[in-house]
C-alpha cells in the first residue's frame, strides 16, 4: 500500500455533509479558475452525490470555465435513468451554463471495451484533474473498481478499465483506473449512511479494499456523516 494521508471530515448528518462539500467544491473551482482559467472535475456516480448536485445547480458560478468528466459509467443506453451521467444532468448539469462541449460523458452505450477505448482517447490530452469526487460501496468499491478485480493502481495502468462482472448491477461498466483517479489535485470520497460502517471500519484497519487504491499525492479527503463514521463529530477517523 502506498503511504499517503487520509483526512477525515465527519459531519452530523448527510445534509450538513452536502452543504460543506458544496462550499468546498465551489471554493476549489474559484481557485482553479484563478490559477489556470479552468476547473476540471470528475463526478461520482451512485446516489450519495445527489444532494450536492442539487445544491450546485443553484450556485452562482463561472460555469463556462468548468469541464465535467465521470469516474465511471454503467453500460446501459444513453439517457437511461440508471446512468451516472443522467443523474448529474437531471439534477444539475442541465440547469447551469456549462457549455455542452465541456461535458465529457463516458460512451458506455458502446459497451465496456469499446467505450473504455474511446474514453481513453478523450482523456489522452487531459492533464491532472483539479477535483475528483468518488463514492464508496458497502464492500469498499469505488467508481467501478470492485473487490477481486484489478484497480489499475500501477503507474503503467491504463487510464480507463472495462469492467465485465461487477457485483453491483449492471455487470458491465467502465471505470477510470485508480492510477488515473489519483492524478487529481484533490480527491473527495463521499460516504453516508450506516450501511457503509463496515467498509469504513475496513478502511480504518487498512483492509485491502478497492478504496485503498485511491491514494493521491495530496492526500485523500473522506467526507462522512456520523452514521457512516460510527464516531462523534470531531473525533479522529
Ligand atoms: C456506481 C458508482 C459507485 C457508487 C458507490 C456508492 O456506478 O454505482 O460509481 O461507485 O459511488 O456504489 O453508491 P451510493 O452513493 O448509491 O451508496
Amino acid at each position: 500500500m502506498k503511504d499517503y494521508q487520509i483526512r477525515w471530515h465527519i459531519h452530523a448528518d448527510s445534509g450538513k455533509l452536502a452543504d460543506a462539500a458544496t462550499r468546498s467544491i465551489l471554493e476549489q473551482s474559484e481557485q482553479a479558475i484563478r490559477d489556470r482559467g479552468a476547473f476540471l472535475i470528475v463526478l461520482a456516480g451512485g446516489s450519495t452525490p445527489a444532494a450536492i448536485y442539487r445544491l450546485l445547480s443553484q450556485a452562482p458560478c463561472e460555469w463556462n470555465k468548468w469541464h465535467i468528466y465521470f469516474g465511471d459509467e454503467r453500460c446501459v443506453p444513453r439517457g437511461a435513468k440508471d446512468r451516472n451521467d443522467s443523474m448529474a444532468r437531471n439534477l444539475w448539469l442541465d440547469h447551469v451554463g456549462i457549455p455542452p462541449e465541456q461535458i465529457y460523458p463516458i460512451p458506455a452505450e458502446l459497451g465496456a471495451r469499446a467505450g473504455a477505448d474511446s474514453y481513453a482517447e478523450t482523456l489522452a490530452g487531459v492533464g491532472d484533474f483539479d477535483l475528483t469526487l468518488l463514492g464508496m460501496g458497502e464492500d469498499g468499491h469505488t467508481a467501478s473498481l470492485f473487490p477481486g478485480d484489478p484497480t489499475g493502481a500501477g503507474p503503467q495502468a491504463p487510464d480507463v478499465l472495462a469492467v465485465m462482472n461487477a457485483p453491483k448491477p449492471p455487470p458491465e461498466r467502465i471505470s477510470l483506473s485508480a492510477n488515473r483517479l489519483n492524478r487529481s489535485k484533490s480527491v473527495k470520497v463521499l460516504i453516508t449512511g450506516a450501511g457503509k460502517r463496515e467498509a469504513v471500519a475496513g478502511l480504518r484497519r487498512g483492509d485491502d479494499i478497492p478504496i485503498r487504491a485511491i491514494a493521491p499525492a495530496a492526500g485523500l479527503d473522506l467526507l462522512l456523516d456520523e452514521a457512516a463514521a460510527a464516531t462523534d463529530p470531531g473525533e479522529p477517523g
